[in-house]
């Protein structure tokens, strides 16, 4: 690899195609969660919902994984929803970063979560577990969504209640936003459950689809491929069985080139 150090900390090695950021925020949520926020570089842009390859130098070798950015588009910074895994490749040094670190970033951003691979329609739906829920904190802070569709919700299912905390606190934030906080007023809603924890609502997104609870919940109607949309984040077992119900239900699956009424981001599974 053409390794060339042009970090603003001397002692960083910057792999080719990558840049050097500096970390200016992290906050913990749980043992196993957490979100930070790195600088931008003024050439970088992307779309809300888009990931980018986000890494650290462990030893001599750079380490990468994929990352959606949770911040919008409009952000001056880049924020990041991640879980730290004890014996994880990147996150067990990742999770230990604090304001004034070094994290390495790739330079190129893609994905299909976002709001050009759907068709217009009046509801969008996006269905998240755990970190799945990143790149939607990325869409509902962005104008664009609100222009788009008529409704915006999002659901987030965890096994814990405290795993909620980023984007009860999110959603929360952004009502009270002085530019998004209008926009998002009567549009958006967040739907959260849990699946191992008692809480106001319980199960697993597939099962509250299934059994018509999230819609009750909601109060509209069930899912309608002439004007329902959705996007899905989650483990690769969560996508799969989504996808099942919304394809029951009439949805097609589309693409960045090919927009139909719902989309996938499998780059997290593996
Ligand atoms: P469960 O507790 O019943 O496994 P994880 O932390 O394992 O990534 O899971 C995050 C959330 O996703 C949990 O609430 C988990 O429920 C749920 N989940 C796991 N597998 C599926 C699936 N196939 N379909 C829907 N939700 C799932």
């Amino acid at each position: 690899m053409n390794l060339v150090n042009v970090a603003a900390d001397p002692s960083t090695v910057v792999p080719a195609g990558a840049t050097a950021e500096t970390v200016t925020e992290v906050q913990h949520y749980t043992d196993a969660l957490f979100r930070f926020r790195i600088t931008r570089p003024a050439s970088f842009r992307f779309r809300s919902g888009e990931f980018v390859m986000i890494g650290l130098m462990v030893g001599e070798k750079p380490v990468f994984r994929a990352y959606s950015i949770a911040s919008p588009s409009w952000d001056e910074e880049l924020e990041f929803f991640s879980i730290k895994v004890q014996d994880g490749p990147l996150t067990q040094h990742l999770q230990k970063i604090r304001p004034g670190d070094t994290v390495l970033m790739k330079k190129k951003p893609t994905g299909t979560l976002v709001n050009d691979a759907l068709v217009p329609g009046k509801r969008v739906y996006m269905f998240s577990t755990g970190t799945g829920f990143a790149p939607f904190a990325s869409l509902i802070r962005d104008p664009e969504t609100y222009e788009k569709f008529e409704e915006v919700i999002v659901t987030h299912t965890c096994r814990n209640v405290a795993d909620l905390a980023y984007s009860r606190e999110l959603v929360a934030a952004i009502k009270e936003d002085p530019l998004i906080g209008e926009l998002a007023a009567d549009k958006l809603k967040l739907f959260t459950s849990t699946t191992r924890e008692p809480y106001e609502t319980m199960g697993r997104i597939t099962t509250l689809i299934e059994n018509g609870e999230l819609f009750e919940k909601l109060g509209v109607p069930p899912l309608d491929p002439a004007v329902d949309r959705a996007m899905i984040c989650g483990s690769m077992a969560m996508l799969k069985d989504t996808k099942v119900l919304l394809e029951e239900r009439g949805l097609t699956e589309g693409a960045n080139n090919k927009p139909a009424e719902f989309v996938i981001e499998r780059a997290f599974v593996g």
